[in-house]
């Protein structure tokens, strides 16, 4: 019998057992983690290798660093992952990893670890999109949440409404035409000179600026739940080149808070519009950017105004890490979703429908 067939016959025992878990592994980027996730909603370990001070070096992430960062991590973040949860291989049920979106080498780092370990550990492998895991993280922050829910997701790399149908089973409401969130605030967050990621510096920066200082356009894309944030960053940056021109000097916080104060507004504008239009009661964020102080301020006053419930996951879970997609992986696992040796990294994969 071959692995994949191996596993394949485990699978029926393997979704009906009390207590899953799962061994999962994040590098679509800069982060390389491992986590151990029980059930979908209980981290029994968590590693987390961050690479952005390498890569603040050079004012972002650099791709072949990033694959040559995770190569030296991945076998050191699984081993802390399993000594911290006290746990041998042996104990485990499955292994998870990330395979897209992201970057395709550091997407394949993971992929080949992951692969490698299925094979020796005869372990099946479940593979997991990136954004669905970002979702999932609230699976984790909230034991009672379920399905249907609406999610926005706003991460360095997307900017989606969705409305999650059921565990792994999506709608996609609308998202960004051009720039995401994330990408956006770091773009502008470098005219500022700060440094790489430049989302959380920019807020920080924020909280002692005056958000009315520089009106910034309101961008309408045509679908009704999409965004744009190309127009708006780039009256950003025409603002600050143009008093960099006259030798101005750059109120930069209250830069910061005009920028920080447009996204913010147009992502609750359009959550809010399509919470009411979808007759859910509850919102979850998630990615990145729902790390945002102003964003998650702002959301929790409109959930109370409007009367939805919020979830968000908590700071640390809103970035990268492997929790989220230990947790996702159970969904699919319950699914009978596996991997076999021939999974191959996809940077461009969307979110499965
Ligand atoms: O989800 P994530 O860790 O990676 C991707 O999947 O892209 O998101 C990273 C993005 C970066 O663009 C970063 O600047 C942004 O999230 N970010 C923030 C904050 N924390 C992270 N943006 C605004 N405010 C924050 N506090
Ligand atoms: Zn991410």
């Amino acid at each position: 019998m071959n692995t994949y067939t191996e596993m394949e016959a485990k699978l029926d025992t393997l979704r009906r057992k009390d207590h899953i878990r799962i061994l999962a592994m994040e590098s679509s980027c800069d982060e390389t983690a491992a986590a151990i996730i029980e059930d979908g909603r209980r981290i029994i370990s968590s590693v987390i290798f961050s690479q952005a001070d390498t890569h603040a070096l050079y004012g972002g992430v650099v791709p072949e660093i990033a694959s040559r960062a995770h190569v030296d991590a991945c076998d050191r973040v699984i081993d802390q992952a399993l000594k911290e949860a006290g746990m041998e291989l042996c104990q485990l049920d499955a292994l998870a990893v990330t395979y897209g979106p992201g970057l395709v080498g550091a997407l394949l780092t993971g992929v080949n670890c992951m692969k490698g370990l299925s094979f020796t550990s005869r372990l099946p492998l479940i593979p997991v999109n990136h954004i669905e895991g970002h979702v999932s993280a609230n699976f984790l922050t909230t034991p009672d949440l379920e399905p249907p829910f609406l999610c926005l997701i706003v991460s360095g790399g997307h900017s989606h409404i969705v409305r999650v149908n059921d565990y792994a089973d999506y709608t996609l409401l609308g998202q960004t035409v051009d720039d995401a969130a994330g990408e956006a605030f770091d773009k502008a967050a470098r005219v500022l000179g700060l440094n790489y990621p430049g989302g959380p510096l920019l807020s920080k920066l924020a909280e002692s600026g005056d958000d009315s200082w520089l009106e910034l356009p309101k961008p309408h894309p045509a679908g009704k739940y999409d965004f744009s944030f190309s127009g708006l960053k780039t009256a950003f940056l025409n603002a600050c080149h143009k008093m960099d021109q006259k030798g101005e000097t750059l109120p930069r916080a209250d830069l910061a808070a005009s920028f920080e104060k447009a996204v913010v507004d147009t992502l609750c504008e359009k959550a809010v519009l399509a919470m009411k239009d979808s007759g859910l009661s509850t919102l979850c964020l998630a990615g990145g950017v729902s790390a945002n102080r102003r964003l998650r301020e702002e959301m929790t006053k409109i959930s109370q105004k409007h009367g939805f419930r919020l979830c968000m996951p908590e700071l640390w879970l809103c970035t990268d890490n492997a929790a989220m997609i230990g947790s996702a992986a159970y969904y699919r696992l319950k699914k009978g979703e596996l991997a076999d040796l021939t999974l191959n990294a996809n940077p461009a994969l969307s979110l499965k429908m």
